[in-house]
């Protein structure tokens, strides 16, 4: 076997999704590891022979390597569920494609994915949520974590106008979007509106689009009929699960173009079919849509219909990033200071003063969340005193070399002059490479030094 080939057969063996590959006559000539993993069989079981011979219960039709081979047309993104041979109920998403080379048909590749798990985690998650919000019995007391404007910490001006607009709509039937960058609160402030609503007796159910594939997203949205596709049963879907309630479309960008369509035609009539029902379901369920970049700028980029964008957007929240409220950054610091000194049964007092100053500058760009890990990682190492500089996540501290002004340095104990200086030197020029995007003759012009003794004193620092 010479390299290439070589190496594309190892790869094939790695990777864990099943490859299977057929000629023109329907005769196997490749299937990797994870395609006889799914399938329970050999591959020896199934090279060289013809498809219809392994599978007897299948025919040109039904297989979708020979029909592939036969129309010449991909069939793409296909669930399939099935027993395998060894008696495993599997679920599979199957992508077929012909292979035509110089206009001759050679044969045909499948490629699928075992995705059994993550349905039955899926479907399980269904249940449980239809559980939780199953009528409370006489007695007894339902206990759930329940988020509120009143575990939402801020004082800075824009986050304060976004939560006044947020309880306006809380009282309201409206749709919500919301948006902003990651660990901004996104989630927060949707469970808050739900709590707040004339809806919080009824479920708050969560789904994030963007976490499974389309036809099972579809059949956990909408819900199925037995038999409707192989190995459909009757189940509810969230929608029904959030009967009277709100259901939480989390990453909505992320959802495919086509199930774009199917949830604006069900919020445009209010009613549901389960898949391969005949029968509809009214529905009355509030819906809240969130995702992580602005929302007119994903319809341009055409990840988010502009209908449905429309129909979804009739109140906006926008959350503000952290680094953009000033007021909060110090707040949040102290509300988690409080909250893992509690927690972890530990004393420690604030921010030593270099600290503070490095939390109002730092971008944080995993915004709330980044900064409550930051504190709480501070708290595992230290007992009391204040957090300084050391104590904080290593990404932090590379940005604070970055852009620390060299001139308040000082020499630092166990270094002599010439470290020092040489320190010095290494942080303005690592200033220089970050604002000049990393481009050598541009950083060399803000240090006043030709490219080459840039260059030089790279290499003299070991900086490349
Ligand atoms: N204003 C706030 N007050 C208190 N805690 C907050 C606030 N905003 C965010 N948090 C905390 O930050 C973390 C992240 O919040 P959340 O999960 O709601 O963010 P998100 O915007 O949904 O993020 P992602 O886009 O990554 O899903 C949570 O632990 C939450 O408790
Ligand atoms: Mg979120």
């Amino acid at each position: 076997m010479d390299f290439p080939e070589y190496t594309l057969e190892a790869l094939l063996r790695l990777v864990d999704v099943g490859v299977h590959v057929v000629d023109a006559n329907g005769i196997t000539r490749y299937f990797n590891h994870a395609a006889a993993k799914i399938e329970g069989l050999d591959p020896d079981q199934v090279i060289g022979r013809h498809v219809l011979d392994v599978y007897p219960s299948l025919d040109g039709q039904s297989s979708t390597l020979l029909r592939v081979a036969s129309t010449l047309k991909p069939v793409l993104n296909h669930q399939q569920s099935f027993t395998n041979y060894k008696g495993n109920r599997i679920t599979t998403i199957n992508s077929s494609w012909p292979i035509v080379v110089d206009g001759k048909l050679l044969g045909a590749v499948e490629v699928s994915r075992d995705i059994t798990e993550v349905r039955q985690l899926s479907e399980r998650l269904v249940d449980l949520q239809a559980r939780i919000f199953e009528r409370p019995k006489k007695g007894s007391q339902r206990q759930m974590t329940r988020y509120t404007f009143d575990n939402l910490i801020g004082q800075d001006k824009s986050f304060l106008e976004v939560m006044q607009r947020a309880q306006q709509a809380a009282a309201s039937n409206s749709s919500v979007l919301v948006w902003g960058e990651t660990g901004t609160g996104k989630e927060l402030l949707v469970q808050s509106i739900h709590h707040a609503s004339p809806r919080s007796s009824g479920p708050f159910v969560a789904q994030n689009c963007a976490a499974l594939p389309e036809t099972l997203l579809e059949s956990i949205l909408f819900g199925t009929v037995k038999g409707s596709f192989t190995g459909a049963e009757n189940r509810q879907g969230l929608f029904e699960v959030a009967e009277g309630g709100t259901l939480f479309l989390d990453e909505i960008n992320a959802m495919p173009p086509n199930l774009q369509v199917k949830l604006l035609r069900v919020l445009q009539e209010r009613y549901i079919r389960r898949i391969g029902d005949s029968r509809v379901r009214p529905v009355d369920v509030r819906i809240i849509t969130a995702m992580n970049t602005d929302p007119w700028q994903a319809v341009q980029a055409g990840q988010l219909r502009e209908d449905l964008y429309f129909r979804i957007n009739v109140v906006q929240l926008e959350i503000p990033p952290l680094r953009k409220r000033p007021a909060d950054i110090a707040l949040l610091t102290q509300y988690f200071l409080d909250k893992y000194n509690r927690q972890l049964g530990k004393q420690v007092k604030g921010l030593s003063a270099e600290t503070e100053q490095l939390f109002q500058t730092y971008p944080w760009p995993g915004n709330v969340r980044e900064l409550e890990h930051a504190i709480e990682g501070a708290l595992n190492i230290i007992d009391d005193g204040l957090i300084e500089l050391e104590n904080l996540p290593a990404h932090i501290l590379r940005y604070q070399r970055q852009h620390a002004p060299a001139v308040a340095a000082t020499l630092q104990p166990g270094q002599n002059l010439r470290e020092t200086l040489a320190t010095i030197e290494m942080q303005l020029i690592e200033q220089a490479l970050e604002q000049s995007g990393h481009n050598i003759s541009h950083a060399a012009a803000l240090l006043g030094i030709p490219r080459q003794t840039l260059q030089y004193r790279l290499r003299a620092l070991h900086m490349r």
